[in-house]
This record gives C-alpha cells, sequence and structure tokens, in this order.
C-alpha cells in the first residue's frame, strides 16, 4: 500500500515557506502478527512544532504530531479492525505499529475533533494552566491572548464560567465578534487595528488578576503594568517568537512591575495536568452538554495541506483548533 507523508525538506529561518515541505509517497506493509495497520482521519497542527523545526524534526522522514486514526488490519491482541486510535504519527496517511504509543480513543458521542481541541490536549491546556499554574480565583480579572485559538478560546471560556471579568486579544474582527457574541467575552481587543497597551488600559478598569499568555512579546509587555497585586501569568506559549531564531523574544522591557506587585510569572507543559484529566473530561463534558463551552476547528482538506496549515497559524488562519482531514469522518 502507498502512503503519503510530510517531509521537513530544509530548515526555515523565519516564517516557514511550502518549498521547505514534501508530500512523498511510501511503502507500507502489511501488518506482521503483533502489528495493526491505522489510517490516519484527522491530524493536529500545532504551534509548538515550528520551534522543533529548527532541529528537533529530522529532515526528509515523516514529521509526527497528534492524531487520530482507525484500525484497518490488526495482527495485535489489543487492536481490533475499526478501533479508533490517538498517536503521535500524524503528518501520514497510513502506518504500521506494533502498539507502542497508541491509545484507543472512546469516542463517546461527540465529533471527533472535539477530541483533538476542546476535549483533547488543548482543553487540558486550558483548564490546568488556568486552575492550577494561574491558580484562578472566582471572580478574578483575566486576559487572555490568542483568544479565538484553540487553547485561548478554552480558557477564556472557563475563565467566564468561574465569574471573571475576561478580555480576550485576537488578530480579526470576525475572531473578536465571535468572542464577544458568542463567548460572551466583556471585553476583545483586535491587536492588529489597536494600539495594544493603550487598548489593554481601556479594557481592564480593575487591572488583570490573571494574565493567560499565548502570545509573549509585546503581548507580554503590555499585560504586565496592567498586573494587580500578587497578580499572576501563565505562560502557555510564546507563539510571537517562535520565527525568531532560537525563539527569541522581543525584549520585554516592563518587567519591573513584577517587583512592587509582587507578581508571580510560571511557565508550564500540558503533561503536568495528566493526574487531572478525569476532572478535566468530567467537568468538560459537563459544560459542553450545559452550552456553556463551545468549541470551532479549522480543517484544511487533504495531508497536501498540512504545511500551509502549520504557516497559517502564524498569520491567524485558523480559529479555534487547526487540523487537517485525511479521509472522509467516519
Ligand atoms: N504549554 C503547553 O503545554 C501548551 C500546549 C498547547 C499549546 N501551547 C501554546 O499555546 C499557544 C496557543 O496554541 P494553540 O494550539 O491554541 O494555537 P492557536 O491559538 O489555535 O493558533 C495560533 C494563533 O496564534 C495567533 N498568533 C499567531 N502569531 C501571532 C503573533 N505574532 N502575535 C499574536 N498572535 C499570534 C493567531 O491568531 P490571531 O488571528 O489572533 O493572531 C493564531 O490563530 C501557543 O503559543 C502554543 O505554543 C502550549
Amino acid at each position: 500500500m502507498r502512503s503519503k507523508e510530510v517531509h521537513l525538506l530544509e530548515r526555515p529561518q523565519g516564517l516557514p515557506t511550502l518549498g521547505q515541505f514534501g508530500i512523498v509517497e511510501t511503502d507500507v506493509s502489511d501488518p506482521a502478527a503483533g502489528e495493526l495497520l491505522v489510517e490516519n482521519i484527522y491530524m493536529s497542527v500545532d504551534p509548538a512544532m515550528r520551534p522543533r523545526l529548527a532541529g528537533q524534526t529530522p529532515l526528509n522522514e515523516a514529521m509526527g504530531g497528534g492524531a487520530i486514526g482507525r484500525v484497518l488490519k490488526s495482527r495485535h491482541a489489543g487492536f481490533k479492525e475499526g478501533d479508533l486510535v490517538e498517536s503521535m504519527r500524524g503528518f501520514r496517511q497510513y502506518f504500521v505499529s506494533e502498539g507502542n504509543g497508541l491509545s484507543k480513543l472512546d469516542a463517546d458521542g461527540m465529533p471527533l475533533p472535539a477530541y483533538m481541541s476542546v476535549l483533547g490536549l488543548t482543553g487540558l491546556t486550558a483548564y490546568g494552566g488556568l486552575l492550577v499554574t494561574a491558580a484562578l480565583k472566582d471572580g478574578e480579572s483575566v486576559f487572555v491572548s490568542a483568544a479565538a485559538g484553540s487553547v485561548g478560546s478554552v480558557a477564556a471560556q472557563i475563565a467566564k464560567i468561574k465569574g471573571c471579568y475576561v478580555i480576550g486579544s485576537a488578530g480579526s474582527d470576525s475572531k473578536c465578534r465571535w468572542l464577544k457574541e458568542e463567548l460572551k467575552l466583556d471585553a476583545v481587543i483586535n491587536y492588529k487595528k489597536e494600539v495594544l497597551r493603550t487598548a489593554l488600559k481601556s479594557a481592564a478598569p480593575r487591572g488583570i488578576d490573571v494574565y493567560f499568555d499565548n502570545v509573549g512579546g509585546e503581548h507580554l509587555n503590555a499585560a504586565l503594568p496592567r498586573m494587580n497585586a500578587l497578580g499572576r501569568i501563565a505562560v502557555c506559549g510564546m507563539i510571537s517568537t517562535y520565527n525568531n531564531f532560537g525563539a527569541i523574544s522581543e525584549p520585554v522591557t516592563t518587567l519591573s512591575n513584577m517587583i512592587y506587585n509582587r507578581l508571580t510569572m510560571k511557565g508550564f507543559v500540558f503533561y503536568e495536568f495528566e493526574p487531572l484529566r478525569a476532572q478535566f473530561l468530567s467537568d468538560m463534558k459537563r459544560w459542553l452538554k450545559e452550552g456553556r463551552i463551545q468549541y470551532r476547528s479549522t480543517i484544511l482538506q487533504g495531508i497536501e495541506q498540512a504545511p500551509a496549515a502549520l504557516i497559517g497559524l502564524f498569520s491567524g488562519a485558523n480559529t479555534g483548533k487547526m487540523l487537517v482531514q485525511l479521509v472522509k469522518d467516519p
């Protein structure tokens, strides 16, 4: 069987270009005893893939990333044909596995894209980052950057559920409208049109207790002077830096605000919230059922679109989770 996969051909400097990726056809053999053959259905496209293109991602090999697939053939005792499986073997159509790193997905009634966003890694990131790292308290004032993205849109809505005053920034009027009109954020800033520092000052009349930072750079510079005493900055990501050599950020010139306001700034990675997964899923499924959390996905069709999807994250081509669909959703 032939399988198309996405290779990195050349290490990007700055924003990647389509020509730095290739779609390559390879042979996939039939599964041997103890193996299974998986066909990927959806694959996740994540900002953190960009810094890895600088070195960690091998050249001329299938790239990796989160995926949900379906077992086409199984000679493995733990999996049967038709099972849905989650893996980190995205960026390819088919793969043969001995089962390592695969987990079965019990898609209990939600569409598959939900398991790759609001009920998956990005949902857990938002939940843990806000409730554990930032130790959010009910009724606080919260600022979320990249608020119309996958992590940001969930973080902003959890903060609303906790009775907070929520400010979100995003890069287009239509994203800001979604945040204000449908997700019911209290204030929104189109950072591409407004001067962030002044817009944030007027959007945060009570100051900011928690800044959930997805962006870094000028967003962080704008948030620091607005932070209230004992405020917390949960550093989830710094997408504004990822295309820079070494992911070097713009100078953070407002750090002195940390002193008298006794601020805490703490980074985190989603896997540290694994012990919370059962609680997270129970809360999130209830909120979804109650209509208190909405989610969106931008789904590009066909593996050939994977490079464009990755590059598109840096121009804001996605609302909610960026996914690529490889075959029809069962
Ligand atoms: N710590 C963790 O465990 C963890 C886990 C997952 C993700 N993350 C981080 O969380 C952040 C969001 O990830 P995600 O998967 O949810 O992606 P996402 O927010 O769905 O997509 C990225 C968004 O970032 C915005 N953006 C791109 N370049 C920007 C810039 N220079 N300045 C401001 N905004 C910019 C774009 O929206 P606009 O149209 O609004 O510009 C784009 O849609 C990323 O920094 C990522 O690395 C961290």
